[in-house]
């Protein structure tokens, strides 16, 4: 069997940096004719002239003949300038500024220490229309990480629907019933990305029978009811689910250690992965309109012309890639996968 679907894109995507960037940089080209980067290297993007030269870095990585278009982000900081959001939007090449409460994530020391620090930024943005991406997770070590989510929505993005009516948004990665809820509660308003982690497994992959450290990515894998109304919200036909891996490659050393690092690595066959999930709960007509069209018509814009073709054929998760000097273990390393990219 075979299906074929409008090319996707990917709406949130970890390429890193350097020869590590090369090793996996194909790997999302060959599947999505565009990725939302996101911008948390080290030192974070926080200005359009390093977005212009990590973008320049991506282009030169890229296999010959590709086709891949990367769409760059910034990191917002306490001190993003109004000019530099301005210089952002006329650079024509970025397409949202991604907000990280500091300390949530991997390489999130530079974020923001209180939202209201950025409320000038946003007014700005509000004005240009250009996105804010949103890690929505609060970092108060009284708050339990499995509850970080909803927590945030309650104390971050309430406030910011009410007080930027006419900002787009997107929650990034949701986890959530409570997410999903709110999304539908702002139609209209809030794009959501789902990764395809959080709708194949829940933090049962993760903790029971061993530890496993390539489950462990932020926001943290939920119990399954959660997983379930995920499940629900992405193969709903609802235009504000769209696709968004967050796929995040780690060095093999840096999880499988005592305090691993948190990101999962799917894009060696993401849209593979996304297609066994649709096919399980019977909705694979309804991959194409996550994947393909919901994103861009959020973002304003083209849907993509050509095509790809997934061929219902089993193969073998390789037990790890090359990942510059280091080896990446993908999610679901060893494991059966009954979908293949026709190349
Ligand atoms: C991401 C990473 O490794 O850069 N990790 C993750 O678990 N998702 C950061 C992020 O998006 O939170
Ligand atoms: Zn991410």
């Amino acid at each position: 069997m075979q299906i074929s679907l409008i090319r996707p894109d990917d709406w949130h995507l970890h390429l890193r940096d350097d020869d590590a960037m090369a090793s996996v940089v194909a790997h999302t080209a060959e599947r999505f004719a565009r990725a939302i980067v996101m911008p948390n290297l080290k030192p974070p993007v926080t200005t359009t002239a390093m977005a212009m030269s990590y973008r320049e870095r991506i282009l030169a990585a890229l296999p010959q003949n590709s086709d891949f278009t990367p769409l760059m982000t910034l990191y917002m900081t306490d001190h993003l300038s109004s000019d530099e959001v301005i210089a952002a939007k006329n650079s024509g090449i970025i397409k949202g500024i991604k907000l990280y409460p500091a300390g949530a994530t991997t390489h999130s020391d530079a974020g923001v220490t209180d939202i209201r620090r950025c409320y000038p930024a946003l007014e700005t943005m509000q004005k240009e229309g250009l996105p804010l991406l949103i890690h929505a997770e609060v970092t108060d070590p009284d708050v339990d990480i499995f509850d970080r989510e909803q927590v945030f929505i309650d104390r971050h993005l309430q406030p910011l629907t009410r007080d930027f009516p006419a900002l787009p948004m997107v929650f990034e990665h949701i986890t959530t019933k409570q997410a999903v809820d709110f999304v539908r509660a702002n139609e209209g308003r809030l794009g959501a990305t789902i990764t395809v982690q959080h709708l194949l497994y829940n933090r049962n992959a993760m903790l029971v029978g061993g530890i496993r450290p390539h489950f462990y990515c932020l926001p943290i894998l939920k119990r399954e009811s959660h997983q379930r109304a995920l499940i629900e919200a992405a193969t709903s036909g609802e235009s504000h689910f769209f696709l968004g891996t967050d796929s995040a490659p780690h060095p093999q050393h840096a999880k499988e250690c005592a305090c691993g690092c948190a990101g999962c690595y799917t894009a060696y066959a993401a849209i593979e992965l996304y297609a066994e999930l649709f096919e399980q709960v019977d909705a694979l007509e309804r991959l194409e309109g996550f994947a393909s069209l919901f994103g861009p018509d959020f973002y304003g814009l083209p849907r993509n012309r050509e095509t790809i073709t997934l061929e219902k054929r089993e193969w073998v998760a390789p037990e790890s890639y090359q990942f510059g000097q280091d080896r990446v273990v993908p999610l679901g390393s060893g494991e059966t996968i009954s979908w293949q990219l026709v190349r």
